[in-house]
């Protein structure tokens, strides 16, 4: 059984799905790194050397065999997973999955701090951030809204949000 965790750069997707699989003692992916250990590359070099088409690609192949697997697993989305090719229909179908949703705020205050590890942020000055995480979640949220549990993560404790997410799996 594979558990998906999405939602916008900066929600916590990685932090709560290490607490969660621990708990659950299931095994834990993250789809970035799994994408970056296949092709020895950070995803910085992925999206500077092959574009980000060839990254959305890479996503989709990495996504469809992890989601195949016969393994307990939580898997930790990137921001952008849920958009491209059929991906969001893909995870519903062969996963649980699960929304973390924050504040315009909050993934501001998360993500100026490591802007350089995301490139679609890289070059965006922090004045003009806010703005443009508004848009682009707007955008993405009516992707993310077709997760089947979606929790609030704004200033709550990590355990509590994820003993939520327990309480709302099938598990
Ligand atoms: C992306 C989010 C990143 C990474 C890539 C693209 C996006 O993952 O997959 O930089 O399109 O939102 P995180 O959500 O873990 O930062």
């Amino acid at each position: 059984m594979v558990i998906s965790l999405i939602g916008y750069m900066g929600c916590g997707k990685s932090h709560i799905s290490k607490i969660l699989s621990d708990k659950i003692n299931f095994k834990l992916i993250d789809l970035d790194k799994e994408i970056s250990r296949r092709n020895k590359l950070t995803i910085p070099e992925i999206f500077e050397k092959k574009g980000e088409i060839q990254f959305r690609k890479l996503e989709r192949e990495a996504l469809e065999e992890i989601l195949a697997s016969e393994e307990n697993v939580v898997l930790s989305l990137g921001g952008g997973t849920p958009v491209y090719y059929n991906n969001m229909e893909l995870i519903n179908t062969s996963s649980q999955s699960i929304f973390l949703r924050a504040s315009v705020n909050t993934l501001f205050e998360r993500i100026s701090k490591q802007k350089e590890k995301r490139p679609l942020i890289a070059n965006i000055p922090d004045e003009d951030l806010p703005e443009f995480i508004a848009k682009h979640l707007f955008e993405r949220n009516a992707f993310y809204s077709k997760a089947q549990f979606s929790v609030n993560t704004d200033a709550r404790d990590p355990e509590d949000i994820v003993q939520e997410i327990i309480e709302k799996l099938y598990l």
